[in-house]
């Protein structure tokens, strides 16, 4: 798998994940991502919405096709995921006391006014996924967003608000389908989106990037105690050739293997989004808690 390239799944078509998230479930990765297999609308950066689509693998290299978890609307101008809309970053979470997989999306108008979450449910990781409700989460406007899993069960929902100048963090329901209403802002005026969170010696890591559109830019990383503790913004990163446009990539999803940690990264191409590429680059964090990125040219476990 060449980082910053298209990849293929087993059956020689191209994987159509973007903005996505690899779940580890039952000794299987499941890697959900916005399928934009079609053609820009023409003239413009965006394709009409089709679906969160679902890959399976068993070594995270050879990827099966697992079809469409949720399919875009296209009779109904009203419901949240006509086609005409957006629909992205979807992130899927396991609920340990419900038993169900519970999915987690930025909804929008196609103007990104509405700027929404979708939650839908299902009782397998390969879908279908019944869309619950789609709104704003604690009244607030959230743009790019992921879901994050705590150690002790409590989920979050990480989104971009404020017309992306901060990060807000709110908690939820402990059946994951909702927010509980307890939220608190982070990274105040610094216009952070594309969150991606992970552990590592009871420390809080948060990889951002920067807010201009499918353009690459500044990744950063921020620290906490807590999920909800103060976070506090560190460095870039990224070292080596490119890393003040992270690799021409930007972050999506950190998920763990073998005890190493990986950043999923979206090479967009915004006026040919289906050929849009991929990279899993390791992510390492040192003893003094300082993380660093670097490029590799195949992604290998
Ligand atoms: C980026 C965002 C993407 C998509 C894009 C649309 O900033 O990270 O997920 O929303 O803008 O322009």
């Amino acid at each position: 798998m060449k980082n910053g390239t298209l990849w293929k799944d087993i059956d020689g078509n191209d994987i159509q994940a973007h903005g996505g998230m690899s779940l580890a479930h039952e000794g299987t990765f499941y890697w959900y991502g916005e399928h934009k297999g079609a053609d820009n609308c023409p003239g413009t950066t965006r394709v009409d919405v089709i679906g969160v689509s679902c890959y399976s693998s068993a070594d995270l290299m050879n990827w099966k096709y697992e079809g469409l978890v949720i399919e875009a609307d296209h009779t109904d101008p009203d419901s949240p995921m006509y086609y005409k809309k957006v629909c992205e970053r979807p992130k899927v979470i396991y609920c340990r006391k419900t038993g169900k997989f519970v999915l987690w999306m930025h909804l929008d108008s196609a103007d990104y006014t509405f700027a929404g979450v979708g939650i839908a449910v299902s009782d397998s990781p390969v879908g279908p996924f019944t869309l619950i409700t789609a709104k704003q989460p604690n009244r607030l406007d959230s743009r790019d967003m992921t879901v994050f899993q705590d150690h002790d069960g409590t989920a979050y929902l990480f989104h971009s608000s404020n017309w992306n100048k901060m990060m807000a963090i709110s908690r939820l329901t402990d059946d994951y389908t909702d927010v509980d209403g307890f939220f608190k802002y982070a990274l105040i005026d610094q216009s952070r989106e594309a969150p991606a969170i992970c552990m590592h010696n009871s420390k809080y890591y948060m990889v951002t990037s920067g807010c201009t559109g499918w353009e690459p830019n500044s990744a950063l990383y921020a620290v906490s105690d807590y999920a909800m503790g103060t976070w506090e913004l560190i460095d870039n990163p990224c070292e080596g050739e490119n890393y003040r446009r992270t690799f021409e990539g930007q972050s999506s999803y950190i998920f763990e293997y073998g005890g190493r940690k990986y950043l999923m990264l979206d090479h967009w191409k915004p006026y040919d989004l289906r050929n849009s590429g991929y990279s899993f680059l390791p992510l390492e964090i040192d003893e003094k808690g300082i993380m660093t990125i670097k490029w590799t040219d195949e992604f290998l476990v």
